[in-house]
């Protein structure tokens, strides 16, 4: 790298107009860089607030349909759809996941009724569905590994079945991305892309997630046996490169800001797209921080969205998709 000196050079220069600052942007946000995270229930024509994330409601399918409508009116090209699974239906196996009839399933089918182009995006953990919140299937304390792949697949399948066009495996088995790649050619979904949540950390920030899944309060104890440790990088070198090796079209970094560096050194390493998952917890932040006065929301979304782009990132889950999206198009 050549750096110059004062006064020959001065970077201020470049940044002395807008059009100037224009020219020499070297990343750019776009509607297309946003995917939109939604929360579905039971019931019709009901929005209901989840505390913990002000301004992001659960919705029933009806809404979501409708919401999916207008994503695909603001050029926002993917949805991911996380259930709200009634009490009763949650079980110690989670065996409502692999209900060809259940939440999710239903919601695809809608919107694929309805809102045919627009990519949707299933999560594959249990977490949803069972009793004690955990992603797997619990043996002797344990969250059995290779248990849980048996239903992952399963899970997967009725979810392709139902018309979902990205599986995205947020429970962080291992072997589940070659499990799930091998059973969808078996059974010849050969198109269905898999992005792996491949770096998923065992994060404090998300908690509210969990309120609007509803298992938060369920949950006894932590993940740490299968998310990953938050001080560790290289580790999720091995993570992405095991998931690629596995049959992966994307890979995914979970959560976002805190991790930009991992998002960073996956980008040097690999040449497969990454996204980021900018989580529940960083959006109830940026609120926070908003609602107190600290800082100007629009400009903390859009100065945020852009660090991932700036990072090395394919695209960005957000809460803050649909506004983000209204903001770009001015
Ligand atoms: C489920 C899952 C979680 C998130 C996405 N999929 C929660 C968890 O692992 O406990 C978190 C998303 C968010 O916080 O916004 N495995």
């Amino acid at each position: 790298m050549i750096a110059g000196s004062f006064p020959s050079s001065r970077p201020r220069r470049n940044r002395q107009s807008s059009w100037s600052r224009d020219m020499m942007r070297e990343n750019h946000l776009s509607v297309k860089d946003l995917i939109w995270p939604l929360f579905v229930q039971e019931g019709n024509n009901t929005a209901s607030k989840i505390t913990s994330m002000p301004g992001v409601s659960r919705l029933t399918i009806d809404l979501v349909v409708e919401h999916a409508a207008k994503a695909k009116e603001l050029g926002i090209p993917a949805i991911a759809l996380f259930p709200n699974t009634p009490d009763e239906l949650k079980s110690e196996d989670g065996y409502e996941g692999v209900n060809p009839e259940n939440l999710v399933c239903r919601t695809v089918r809608a919107i694929k009724a309805q809102v045919p182009d627009i990519g949707i995006i299933c999560d594959v953990a249990l977490d949803p569905y069972t009793t004690h919140g955990q992603d797997g299937i619990v043996k002797n304390g344990y969250v059995d590994n290779d248990l849980t792949l048996e239903a992952l697949i399963n899970q997967a399948h009725i979810q392709v079945n139902a018309g979902c066009d990205i599986i995205a495996p947020s429970d962080m088995m291992d072997g589940r991305v070659g499990a799930i790649r091998r059973t969808l050619e078996m059974r010849e979904f050969h198109n269905v892309q898999i992005m792996a949540y491949a770096a998923k950390y065992a994060s404090a920030f998300y908690g509210p997630f969990r309120d609007a899944v509803g298992s938060g309060g369920l949950l006894k104890g932590d993940k740490k046996s299968y998310q990953m440790d938050p001080a560790n990088g290289d580790e999720a070198l091995r993570e992405v490169a095991l998931d690629i090796t596995e049959g992966a079209d994307s890979v995914m970094v979970k959560p976002g800001l805190p991790y930009l560096d991992i998002v960073r050194d996956v980008r040097a390493n690999f040449n497969i797209p990454v996204y980021a998952y900018q989580v529940s917890g960083e959006y109830a932040m940026i609120e926070a921080a908003a609602a107190a006065g600290a800082g100007d929301r629009d400009a903390l979304v859009l100065e945020t969205l852009m660090s991932f782009k700036r990072a090395g990132c394919s695209g960005v889950l957000t809460y803050h998709a649909a506004h983000a999206a209204k903001l770009l198009h001015g």
